[in-house]
């Protein structure tokens, strides 16, 4: 029952779609713009860096708020805490996803799954922003960095969910739920990976799209 529980709350906690809303404060729907995406990237393409920076924050705070309240409130059970932490995460990367007032077309979900990381670990967070910042300073490709941090995320949870006192029982459900949170990423990645093999991908500067 506290899945569902976590998985609707963190759905309602998506929803705030920070792109959308900045973007129509300023008269546009972003989702007609640039990579057409409602997340961080389109909006510094589109909009320029403060709107990048308050649509990053913005996305990050609405997935930390219900993350930390879980850890928060499973601080006397912390393995049932991480495991709720994805739960809640997985939720709130849907309502940003897939949100259904916008007829479910929303972001790709990264700035949650940096919410998610930095509520599950803060290790996990600088080796994310490590390796985010050089992929990204290398190649320039946002995407890339982000299905590298989507990789990590899953890695470093299947090595550590032993050591976060998940038990035996429910390492599967804890693999599942890390997995899914990966997948999404790449999921709604799908037009980059095709773009980076074709070597068309947007560059975070130099060519515009
Ligand atoms: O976080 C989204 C980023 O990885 C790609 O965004 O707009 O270039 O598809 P975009």
């Amino acid at each position: 029952m506290e899945r569902i529980i976590c998985l609707v709350v963190g759905y309602a906690f998506g929803l705030i779609e920070s792109g959308y809303l900045y973007g129509k404060m300023n008269g546009i729907d972003i989702r007609q713009h640039g990579s057409g995406n409602s997340g961080t990237t389109n909006a510094l393409r589109v909009l320029g860096k403060k709107a990048g920076l308050v649509v990053f924050i913005g996305d990050v705070l609405k997935t930390m708020i219900p993350c930390v309240a879980v850890r928060i409130l499973f601080r006397d059970d912390p393995p049932m805490g991480y495991l709720l932490t994805l739960y809640t995460g997985l939720g709130v990367i849907l309502g940003h996803n897939y949100p259904f007032y916008l007829k479910f077309q929303g972001g790709k979900g990264i700035a949650a799954t940096a919410g998610i990381l930095t509520s599950l670990d803060w290790r996990l967070m600088v080796i994310c922003l490590i390796s985010f910042v050089l992929v990204v300073a290398v190649s320039r490709y946002v995407s890339l960095g982000s299905l590298v941090v989507a990789t990590i995320f899953l890695a470093w949870n299947c090595v550590m969910a032993g050591s976060y006192g998940i038990p035996e029982a429910g390492l599967t459900d804890y693999y599942i739920v890390a997995a899914a949170i990966s997948a999404l990423a790449f999921w709604r990645h799908k037009a980059n990976i095709v773009r980076l093999a074709h070597g068309t991908e947007n560059k975070l500067w130099g060519n515009k799209k």
